[in-house]
């Protein structure tokens, strides 16, 4: 999950995805990679006891690292595990790139869960660029503001490029245009990224879905709450469901 711009949505859309993906039985495990301005344990209400930077520097193990997430009661209970940032410390260009890339590995390895969802943090720091280029699939996250469509247009100039030099020519990068005023407000922004992508990039994008703006969602995030648990016929909650659903489509075995 990635975008160029701070604030479009990318922790809680990372977060309901995980809580959507869990309801329907699958494993998922959230690594917080936001490593500056960590906050899905702060979203989640979780107080973790460690953290990726644990990890990371092989003080403690995986299993021993990630917290588990409960929610949901009775039949519509559901779990999955996050593995905590850490903010302010040791900014994202202080992140050792081997040691992630080997962390990665060995949860690809352990086959212990069917999503790993990673949430970036904005902008295009080496780490995060080449986190992105690695990923399985690649959600860019947007609203209809300009910064933030000239932020993810530059997002998506360098993940072709950085693609390319990873080995890959296939690109798995969808679009989300997320806090649309509507659904046909949403696809009209995606149209104007196509547009640009196309001309300059001879490149199409597909959109993996609109999620429109919904005053519950600061509600639900306020409330350190589930939308899709809450607010399950919520616009936003909706529009979430639908997301996983062409992600899921997709028949992709991971996201990041
Ligand atoms: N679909 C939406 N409708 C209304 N508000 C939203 C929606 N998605 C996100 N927000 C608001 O945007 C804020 C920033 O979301 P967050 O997930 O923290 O962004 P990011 O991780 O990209 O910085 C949230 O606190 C929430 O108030
Ligand atoms: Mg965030």
């Amino acid at each position: 999950m990635a975008s160029g711009k701070g604030g479009v949505g990318k922790t809680w859309l990372s977060i309901s995805l995980a809580q959507a993906l869990a309801s329907s039985g699958y494993k998922v495990l959230i690594l917080d990679g936001d490593f500056g301005l960590a906050n899905v344990d702060i979203q989640l209400g979780l107080v973790p006891t460690h953290d990726v930077v644990d990890v990371l520097s092989g003080d403690v193990t995986i299993k021993d690292g990630v917290q588990h997430f409960c929610g949901g009661t009775g039949d519509a209970a559901y779990s999955f595990d996050v593995l905590a940032g850490r903010s302010g410390v040791s900014a994202v260009s202080g992140m050792n790139r081997d040691a992630l890339d080997k962390l990665l590995l060995s949860l690809r390895l352990a086959r212990q869960y069917d999503f790993i969802l990673v949430d970036l943090c904005a902008g295009i720091d080496p780490i995060t660029r080449h986190l992105a280029a690695i990923a399985d699939q690649l959600l860019a996250v947007t609203t209809d503001e300009p910064t933030a469509l000239a932020d993810v247009y530059a997002i998506m100039k360098l993940y072709l490029r950085d693609r390319r030099r990873v080995g890959g020519d296939d690109m798995h990068c969808q679009l989300v245009i997320n806090q649309a005023s509507s659904h046909r407000s949403g696809v009209q922004t995606y149209e104007k990224l196509l547009q640009a992508c196309r001309f300059f990039l001879k490149w199409e994008p597909q959109l993996a879905g609109t999620v429109r703006k919904d005053s519950r969602v600061s509600a639900a995030i306020r409330m350190q709450s589930s939308l899709l648990e809450n607010f399950p016929a919520s616009p936003a909650a909706v529009d979430v469901g639908r997301l996983v659903r062409q992600v899921v489509h997709g028949s992709l075995p991971a996201v990041a």
